[in-house]
């Protein structure tokens, strides 16, 4: 198993404080992946279990990797932002009562940055033959801003990556290249159906990329 070291994660930690977030998931998988998934960030379920993607979206996840021929064991997760970025609201009870409550929420910008050299360091020290982005977020993160997931999904990249330059104050290009493929959320299916198709294509594809050790 890989993890990134201790104080590094006691950094990102503090970079996120003042931010609307809760807890620390860590990135999860073997030394020498055979892919790497970039999400967005954690759940209040992956805060409760402490594993990347146990949830409801996970459920879905571990289906499309099973449909590509990989099992969890044989893959490193990782995402954007390791900590779960949350919002207040109202939920109304059966008796018409209202319990305020936190709900998931995407990350900022800030927060993304914040926990920029985690996901630097993982993918730096792990050099993941392939790596996978679910969604626009960890696309974005990886590829700039211009990129859209309804894109560019289902076709392999080889680029450069950004990683975040204190100095600069910016995102910059990596020298080495890697090769990304882009493809949709596990979540994505729950609010947009039509995904569910173009989700297992891509996953068939990759299964297919894997197995010409492309
Ligand atoms: N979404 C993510 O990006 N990561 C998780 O662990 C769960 C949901």
């Amino acid at each position: 198993m890989y993890r990134i070291p201790e104080d590094l994660a006691e950094w990102a930690q503090q970079r996120i404080e003042g931010f609307a977030v809760e807890g620390f998931v860590w990135g999860s998988g073997p030394a020498h992946p055979r892919i790497m998934l970039v999400g967005e960030a954690p759940g209040e379920n992956e805060l409760v279990t402490g594993i990347p993607f146990t949830g409801r979206a996970g459920v879905e996840l571990m289906a499309s990797l099973e449909s590509a021929g990989l099992t969890r064991d044989e893959v490193y997760i990782t995402s954007a932002v390791r900590s779960r970025p949350y919002r207040w609201g109202e939920k109304t009870n059966r008796d018409g009562s209202k319990t305020r409550r936190t709900y998931n929420r995407a990350p900022v910008m800030q927060e993304i940055i914040a926990h920029a050299p985690v996901l630097d360091r993982e993918i730096k020290d792990l050099k993941p033959p392939l790596i996978v982005t679910l969604g626009n977020v960890g696309l974005r993160r990886l590829v700039g801003k211009e990129f859209k997931v309804t894109e560019c999904h289902g076709r392999l990249l080889e680029t450069p990556v950004l990683k975040w330059d204190e100095a600069q104050g910016d995102f910059i290009f990596t020298e080495e290249r890697y090769k990304i493929f882009p493809t949709f959320h596990p979540a994505s299916v729950f609010y947009n159906p039509k995904t569910r198709a173009w989700t297992a294509e891509d996953w068939k594809r990759i299964g297919e990329l894997l197995e010409l050790g492309e």
